[in-house]
Parts: structure tokens; C-alpha cells; sequence
């Protein structure tokens, strides 16, 4: 855990309220967090369900995991203590695209249960697990970075699956198989999800 170094700052409440951003964008605020594998699929599902999200009208925002490491996590490698910091920025992170009351989706391996319990710990009822459940047989198969083949050559320390452990979710809110399903099966499963707990779909549109 980060150590709080700015003790004296005070929380300026805001006047737009997140419940009045959620009433003005038709859906819920919420975090989709992805998690899986290398290549188990999380980047192409979070973007291919936010593609029909937002063809619905809602508000939406991917965070993916490579990308946050070109900046926010720019300063962070892959040991358990950064990846710990990884988790716990885009979390927060989440949050804050939360109270702008945006549906969130988020695509990171984030191996280890703690880490993800914490992330649930901050966000609450928001976070929504979706485990995109692959065998690492298919990851490997599919290598879509190379990855696999070159940790597999001893050039890719810790590399999660290989020489770091991942650490399946054992409630996660949704279990997508993206090893043996379509990608648009796997879609309409995460949208289901969202209309049965009311999160999306009030619109009338949607
Ligand atoms: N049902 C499916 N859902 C998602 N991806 C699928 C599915 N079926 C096949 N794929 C393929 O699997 C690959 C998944 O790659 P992707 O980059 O999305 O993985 P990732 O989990 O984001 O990996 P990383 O952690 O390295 O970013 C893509 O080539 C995608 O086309
Ligand atoms: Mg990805």
C-alpha cells in the first residue's frame, strides 16, 4: 500500500453528483474489471463490449494495461511489489472514472487475488469481475505478442503463467470462456449480465 504522504489535503465535494452524471448518461457507473491470461483475450473482449456499449448510448472508457504503462505506470516494472502499485493506480483510477459516472472497463492480467480483493475493496459494489477463463495452452498457442516463445526462452522475467504464478478468481461476478467460445457469445454474455443487474438498458434504446 502506498504511504499517504499528503495528510493535511480535504476532500472538496463536487456539485455535480455521480448520480446526477448516471441520471444524465440513461446507465450505471461501474467497473468491468477484465482479468486472465496473456492473451487469454481481455483487451479484445473489454473493447468489443465497450464497441456495443456504446452503440447503446452509454458512456464508456477502456483502461488497458499496456497502455497505462506508456504513462500513469510508466515508472513500474513487472516484480510483485509494482505490479501491487499497478493494480492499486488503475483502481483508483477506476474510481474516479466511476464518480464521472462512466461504465469502466478495465484489461489487465492482474495475477493475484490480493491485489484484486483490494481493487474490490476500493470500489465496492462497482467492481465486477469478469474472468476471461483460458487454459494457458490456448494462450500459448495463440502467443498474439510473441510473449510466451520468448519467456519460454528465459528472455521475459516473471512472466505470468510461465514463471509467475496467475491466480484464477474463485467469485468472480462473470466466467467468460474466451479459449472455446465466440468472441460474440462471449460479448452478449457480459451485455446480459449488465441488463439483468440493471446496469445499462433503462434508456428504452438499449
Ligand atoms: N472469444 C474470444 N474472446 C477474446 N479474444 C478471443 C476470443 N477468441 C479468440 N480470441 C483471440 O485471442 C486473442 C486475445 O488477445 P488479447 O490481446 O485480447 O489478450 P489479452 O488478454 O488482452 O492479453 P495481454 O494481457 O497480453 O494484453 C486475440 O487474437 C483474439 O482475436
Ligand atoms: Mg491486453
Amino acid at each position: 500500500m502506498a504511504e499517504d504522504k499528503s495528510p493535511n489535503v480535504v476532500w472538496h465535494q463536487a456539485h455535480v453528483t455521480r448520480q446526477m452524471r448516471e441520471a444524465q448518461g440513461g446507465h450505471r457507473a461501474a467497473v468491468l474489471w477484465f482479468t486472465g491470461l496473456s492473451g487469454a483475450g481481455k483487451s479484445t473482449l473489454a473493447h468489443a463490449v465497450e464497441e456495443r456499449l456504446h452503440g447503446m448510448g452509454c458512456r464508456t472508457f477502456v483502461i488497458d494495461g499496456d497502455n497505462v504503462r506508456h504513462g500513469l505506470c510508466k515508472d513500474l516494472g513487472f516484480s510483485d511489489e509494482d505490479r501491487v502499485e499497478n493494480i492499486r493506480r488503475v483502481a483508483e483510477l477506476a474510481g474516479l472514472f466511476v464518480q464521472a459516472g462512466v461504465l469502466t472497463l478495465t484489461a489487465f492480467i492482474s495475477p493475484f487475488r490480493r491485489d484484486r480483493a483490494q481493487a474490490r475493496a476500493l470500489l465496492g459494489e462497482d467492481f465486477i469481475e469478469i474472468y476471461c477463463d483460458t487454459s494457458l495452452d490456448v494462450c500459448e498457442g495463440r502467443d498474439v505478442k510473441g510473449l510466451y516463445a520468448r519467456a519460454r526462452a528465459g528472455e521475459i522475467p516473471a512472466f505470468t503463467g510461465i514463471s509467475s504464478p496467475y491466480e484464477p478468481p474463485d467469485h468472480a461476478e462473470i466466467v467468460v470462456p474466451t479459449g472455446n467460445m465466440p468472441l460474440e457469445t462471449c460479448v452478449e454474455m457480459v451485455i446480459a449480465y449488465l441488463k439483468s443487474h440493471r446496469l445499462v438498458g433503462s434508456k428504452g434504446d438499449t
